[in-house]
């Protein structure tokens, strides 16, 4: 029940109707008995300055940060944390007594849903297709990890401005053609792309390039017909839902200072057809 005690965390993004955070969050908190509640808002572009004033205005505990104001959000914040500086995007904010810090924990979200699959990152190969917003957390978990990254985008140019971004955290090359030599160079293949969210998208590499010893990683929440065709071939796969969890998890321990129930996290995810 909301009381007067009640401690507030928000949701800015527009659209935000289709958001899942307030149910994994609101869970999270019943779950640990917190008096918390996390609440959606529609924030429009033209508002946000207003919308990341009223965070102390209102004494919110914090906010995440959602499409399309990740990026448009770090003008009007107080301190930046790495990760999100070297991402250039925000996602999660703590209200530290009127101070307003902005994370990004995109990239802590990718690696400990790897790293709880048991794939190893330190001194892999790993070719990361796309250089989005969703890359840029991936390249940052890697390097940070000590993997070696190989980056591929229909962009070129967008590929070069992420290795630029990267560059002094480790080894970073752009790769310009995909070909079956190429593919035998990595041990993971991660897809950032947004191919894969339509049935009818083509695939980012071709499939025949596939090989049985290689983990298949998408970022989209389900099984794309690329992790379709990786299993076919015995590859291990991981699709993005753990990255989604682990990074509402990590939030959650930022605002609440405490581990987020993440069986119940990963739960509600599967379940989530049935809300
Ligand atoms: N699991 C998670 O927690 C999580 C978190 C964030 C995002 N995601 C998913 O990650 C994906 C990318 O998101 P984002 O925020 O990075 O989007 P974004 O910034 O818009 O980047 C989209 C990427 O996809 C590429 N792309 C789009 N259409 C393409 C096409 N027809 N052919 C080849 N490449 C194409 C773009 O290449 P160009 O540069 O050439 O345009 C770019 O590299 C989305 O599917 C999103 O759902 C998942």
């Amino acid at each position: 029940m909301i009381t007067g005690k009640t401690k507030i965390i928000g949701i800015f993004g527009d659209p935000i109707e289709h958001t899942f955070s307030p149910l994994l969050h609101n869970s999270a908190f019943r779950e640990l008995g917190l008096d918390y509640c996390y609440v959606p808002f529609l924030v429009k572009s033209e508002r946000l300055k207003e919308a990341i004033e009223a965070i102390r205005a209102l004494n919110f505990i914090g906010v995440n940060i959602t499409v399309p104001h990740k990026e448009a959000v770090i003008p009007y914040l107080d301190e930046i944390k790495e990760e999100a500086k070297y991402i250039e995007a925000v996602n999660t904010i703590l209200n530290n007594n009127g101070k307003l810090i902005g994370f990004n924990t995109d990239a802590y979200g990718f690696i400990n849903s790897i790293f709880e699959e048991g794939v190893r990152v330190k001194g892999s190969n790993i070719l990361l297709l796309g250089a989005g917003g969703a890359a840029k957390a991936v390249a940052f978990g890697i390097l940070k990890e000590g993997g070696n990254l190989f980056v591929f985008n229909r962009t070129l140019s967008k590929a070069y401005k992420l290795k630029e971004t990267f560059q002094k955290m480790g080894n970073i090359e752009i790769i310009k053609e995909i070909n079956a030599d190429i593919m035998k160079n990595f041990q993971i293949v991660v897809n950032a792309t947004s191919l894969g969210l339509k049935d009818n998208d083509p695939m980012p590499i071709n499939p025949n390039f596939l090989s049985r010893d290689q983990v298949y990683i998408d970022l989209i929440y389900k099984d794309t017909p690329l992790l379709k065709e990786a299993k076919k071939c015995g590859c291990k796969t991981l699709d993005g839902s753990g990255m989604l969890i682990w990074q509402a998890a990590k939030a959650f321990e930022i605002w609440i200072g405490k581990a987020a129930p993440l069986p119940l996290m990963k739960k509600i995810f599967k379940d989530k057809k049935n809300y």
